[in-house]
C-alpha cells in the first residue's frame, strides 16, 4: 500500500516565527532525509520563498485566476491547472516549494477552489512531507481541503498573552473541521532568562487545553542577521542555538 502523506502546518499569531520555524522544520527534514518535502506557502503575503533564497516566478492564486479565461479549448480546467501547477513548482534540493499567493477576489471561487485541492491532493501524494505555512485563520487548509493534519505546531512569542492566543489558534481548527494529530507549543524568540510566571503560564495553558508544551526557541543574533543580509536559513550553522532548540524540538515530535 502507498504510504500516506504526512502532513505538518503552522500556526500562530502575526510575527510570532511560523515562517521561521517553516524554514528550520524544511531544514531539519531535509538534513535527516524526511524527504521528498512539499513546502506550501499559504500566507497572502508569502515570504517562506525568501527565507530559503527562492524566487516565486507563479502562485497557485494566480493560477487559479488565469484558469479562468485561459484554459485553451478542449482542455479540461483541471488539466489546464494541473499543468501549470506542475510548472509553478519551485524546485529546491529535497524540497519543492509552491506558494499560494493573494486570497480570491470577489465572485465565485468554489468551483476553482475544488479543482485546485483536487490536484493539490494528487500532486501531494508523491511527496513524504507536506509543509504548510499558514496564517492565523488557517484558511488555506480548508481552501486546500486538509481535513488530517498529523501535527499543528503553535508558534507563540514568550508572553503571557502570547501564550493564551497560541491556545485559542490552536482551538480554531476545530471550527474549520481539521482533524489533527497532535498540537504542540513553541515559544520562540525567548530571552535567555525566561520568568518564572511565563513558565507557570505555559504549564497552565497546556494543562488547560490539548496543546501539548514542544519547547523554547531562543532569541536568535544569526537569524537577525540572516534575515538582514537575506540570507537563507537554511545555511545557518548546526552551531546555532536556535537551529538547536528547533531541531531538538522536531526530533521529539517528528518520529
Ligand atoms: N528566534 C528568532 N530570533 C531572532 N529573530 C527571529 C526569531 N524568530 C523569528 N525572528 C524574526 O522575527 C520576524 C518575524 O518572523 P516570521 O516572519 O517568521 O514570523 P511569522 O509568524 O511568519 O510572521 P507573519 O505572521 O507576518 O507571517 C522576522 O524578522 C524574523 O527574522
Ligand atoms: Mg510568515
Amino acid at each position: 500500500m502507498k504510504e500516506k502523506k504526512r502532513i505538518i502546518a503552522m500556526a500562530g499569531k502575526g510575527g510570532t516565527g511560523k515562517t521561521t520555524i517553516s524554514s528550520l522544520l524544511i531544514k531539519y527534514l531535509v538534513e535527516n532525509a524526511f524527504t521528498p518535502i512539499l513546502a506550501v506557502d499559504a500566507d497572502a503575503n508569502a515570504n517562506l520563498n525568501e527565507l530559503l533564497g527562492l524566487d516565486v516566478p507563479e502562485t497557485l492564486g494566480g493560477i487559479r485566476e488565469r484558469m479562468k479565461n485561459e484554459t485553451p479549448q478542449g482542455m479540461t480546467k483541471s488539466d489546464f491547472m494541473e499543468m501549470e501547477i506542475n510548472k509553478a513548482i519551485i524546485e529546491a534540493t529535497g524540497f519543492d516549494l509552491l506558494v499560494m499567493g493573494q486570497p480570491t477576489g470577489p465572485g465565485c471561487y468554489c468551483m476553482a477552489n475544488s479543482i485546485l485541492a483536487g490536484v493539490m491532493d494528487r500532486l501531494s501524494g508523491s511527496y513524504k512531507f507536506m509543509l504548510v505555512d499558514n496564517e492565523a485563520g488557517m484558511e488555506h487548509l480548508s481552501r486546500l481541503n486538509l481535513r488530517k493534519l498529523e501535527m499543528l505546531f503553535v508558534v507563540s512569542d514568550p508572553s503571557a498573552r502570547g501564550v493564551m492566543t497560541a491556545a485559542r489558534i490552536a482551538e480554531l481548527t476545530k471550527a474549520l473541521g481539521v482533524e489533527v494529530g497532535g498540537k504542540v507549543l513553541i515559544v520562540n524568540r525567548a530571552p535567555e532568562i525566561m520568568p518564572e510566571a511565563l513558565i507557570e503560564k505555559i504549564a497552565e495553558t497546556v494543562h488547560q487545553t490539548d496543546l501539548v508544551f514542544g519547547g523554547i526557541v531562543p532569541m536568535s543574533q544569526e537569524i537577525f542577521e540572516a534575515e538582514a543580509k537575506r540570507q537563507s536559513l537554511l545555511n545557518l550553522s548546526p552551531e546555532t542555538h536556535a537551529v538547536q532548540a528547533a531541531f531538538e524540538i522536531f526530533r521529539r515530535h517528528i518520529k
